[in-house]
């Protein structure tokens, strides 16, 4: 029986999760792993608060870097979040020589190719797997499980605020902003909700995925973002009665070795499994050209999901160091195999488009005479029967698919006409086929 004695820096909701699940399943994971983990040393700032969880007198402290240090600490595990301090914690103890865990999704989109350099020149290691899909194990099912496989699509659900938002307001029948109220005041979304909201955590997380199999270092700025604050719920109703859902979808795609990035609100079909992800869970999609396609779905975040990664990662290293090894798989291994990015413009998509039109004689006309000059196909058309004459009524068009860059030079052209009201709306569409 090996112990692994780990140093955990950051005492929050995933911290005390840690500990409540090594008390409760430790002499199983021991009798399954030949692995026990124990906590040894813990630090964050706040020694006091109530987690509901119970440490022995001596474990809990404040100085993260002497943790770090400690002889009594064979693995970090770094649960703080954000990027400064902790990506100082996670470069010493790698400098240390010591193997890290982490969660932190920001900071290995950020910082990673520094980190795991770092990592191999000091002979160790970092696991991550809570970083993605919080409790899911996607990361290894696409570092080890799928290593067979070009991977040439990933589609991911991969922030449940979004996701329970979205869902919320198709079953509540509720608006955006009266979702994200409740959500906030029920505690599932933040107080600044923008990271999730506005799509940068799933940038982050779509950029891991990328990084993790096309061989090169992609960040969240090498993804094209769209958040879901434009969903309103008539676009929900309009989605359900075309047989889609509205999802704020990661699209991860290999198209002729180049590599798509982008994360945009997105219909997917109401009949595909996607589709039937809802509420908070994650889920991640993946296409393999030797498997055929897999899925991955479960909680992605919360104080036990994310804790049942945090120890998977834990026994790995524990392994690695019982088995004196490390690296057997390279994390992140940088190959010339795949080219670069294709840029947002040149993406080829099929779009959802709302406009808000003046409803008067030959307004179809024109909106189809701009998009064909673009060379955008319309593949229907959905005006909905006000009764009497409006002033302007919603008109919602599917496109076939079309390059990015015309579907933007057809919106620049439609804003510009007079018989335009309000801001054209544009999602994707993805067909998941
Ligand atoms: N805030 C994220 C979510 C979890 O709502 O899914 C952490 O990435």
């Amino acid at each position: 029986m090996k112990q692994i004695k780990i140093g955990l820096i950051g005492f929050g909701t995933v911290g005390a999760g840690l500990v409540e699940t090594l008390q409760k399943n430790g002499d199983l994971i021991a009798k399954r792993s030949g692995i026990l983990p124990v906590i040894s040393k813990i630090a964050d700032l706040d020694t006091t608060s109530d987690r509901g969880v119970l440490v022995p007198p001596g474990v809990l402290g404040t100085d993260a870097m002497a943790l770090i240090d400690s002889p009594e600490v064979d693995v970090v595990v770094e649960l703080v979040g954000g990027i400064t301090a902790a990506r100082k914690f996670v470069a010493t103890a790698l400098k240390r020589g010591k193997p890290v865990v982490t969660a932190n999704k920001a900071l290995l989109a950020t910082y990673g190719d520094e980190l795991f350099a770092l990592a191999r020149e000091n002979r160790t290691e970092i696991y991550f797997e809570a970083s993605v899909g919080g409790g899911i194990p996607c990361i290894k099912a696409l570092r080890e499980g799928l290593i067979g496989n070009r991977i040439t699509e990933i589609y991911g659900i991969l922030n449940g605020t979004c996701n329970y938002i979205l869902s919320c307001m198709e079953t509540d029948n509720t608006d955006f902003q009266v979702v994200l109220k409740a959500a906030q005041k029920a505690g599932y979304a933040e107080a600044n909700p923008s990271m999730d909201v506005d799509g940068l955590d799933t940038a982050h997380k779509a950029a891991l995925l990328a990084s993790l199999v096309y061989g090169k270092w992609f960040t969240a700025s090498d993804v094209d973002v769209q958040g879901i604050r434009e969903v309103t719920l008539n676009d929900i109703h309009y989605a359900a009665s075309l047989g889609y859902r509205i999802k704020l979808l990661a699209a991860i795609k290999e198209i002729d070795g180049s590599i798509q990035l982008s994360v945009h609100p997105s219909l997917i079909p109401e009949t595909s499994l996607l589709g039937h992800v809802n509420g908070v869970f994650n889920a991640v999609w993946v296409r393999g050209d030797v498997v055929g396609t897999t899925m991955y779905y479960g909680r992605g975040a919360g104080r036990e999901a994310t804790s049942s990664a945090v120890v998977a990662d834990v026994v790995d290293i524990g392994l690695n160091l019982l088995g004196k090894c490390s690296n057997r798989l390279p994390a992140f291994p940088v190959f010339d195999e795949y080219k670069g990015l294709i840029s947002a413009a040149e993406v080829v998509s099929r779009y959802y488009l709302r406009l808000q039109v003046a409803d008067r004689p030959g307004m179809l006309a024109i909106i189809s005479g701009i998009l064909g000059r673009n060379q955008i196909s319309i593949a229907s058309v959905t005006q909905k029967e006000e009764g009497s004459q409006q002033a302007a009524v919603p008109m919602v068009i599917l496109t076939h698919k079309a390059k990015v860059a015309a579907m933007n030079k057809a919106i620049e052209e439609i804003s510009r006409d007079e018989c335009i009201h309000a801001a054209p709306v544009v999602f994707r569409i993805e067909d998941l086929g």
